[in-house]
């Protein structure tokens, strides 16, 4: 049963891909923005999906491989419902962005080196710059930037994020 439930899913998956790649159309130029909408869609690259994707495009699987390891944007790992990213650029670094690292592991309850909340709710990341400078320290939540961080903030900031979750 349990086999059959997972092959159901699976093809539901793979029409889903069917319709982002009609949409996309099957160049091989199409690629980019088929493995942006499927990010987008699971909020990773599935491995099986990676290889659907190659012989739908009819493109060597090491291509499509390629370009979704290649790009900080894609992700082989799924991730949580919430993408928390930390920016680690060097103006963010001397306001602080480590202690706001440290809170947001301490809210969410993530060890050091682990990267998504067992429960998949949260993950977190850091990034080079967010191209906020004059925000600094700023952490993004899934797409919504959030500037001149504190500690204190950030809770607050996922307090609220649960808050509109509980609605
Ligand atoms: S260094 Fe953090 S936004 Fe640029």
């Amino acid at each position: 049963m349990a086999q059959a439930v997972a092959t159901e899913s699976t093809e539901r998956s793979f029409q889903r891909v069917l319709q982002i790649i009609e949409e996309c159309g099957t160049k091989e130029s199409a690629l980019i923005p088929i493995l942006q909408k499927v990010q987008d869609e699971y909020r990773y690259l599935p491995q099986e999906i990676l290889a659907f994707i190659a012989t739908a495009l009819d493109v060597p699987p090491a291509t499509v491989f390629g370009v979704a390891t290649f790009y900080a944007q894609f992700s082989l790992e799924p991730k949580g419902k919430y993408i928390i990213r930390v920016c680690d650029g060097t103006a963010c670094h001397v306001r602080g962005n480590k202690t706001i690292i440290d809170a947001i592991r301490n809210k969410v309850g993530l060890k050091e080196g682990q990267k998504t909340t067992k429960d998949m709710r949260y993950t977190l990341e850091t990034v080079s710059c967010l191209g906020a400078c004059g925000l600094a320290p700023a952490v993004v939540i899934n797409d919504k930037i959030f500037g001149h961080m504190t500690p204190d903030k950030v809770v607050s900031a996922i307090d609220d994020l649960e808050k509109e979750v509980a609605k």
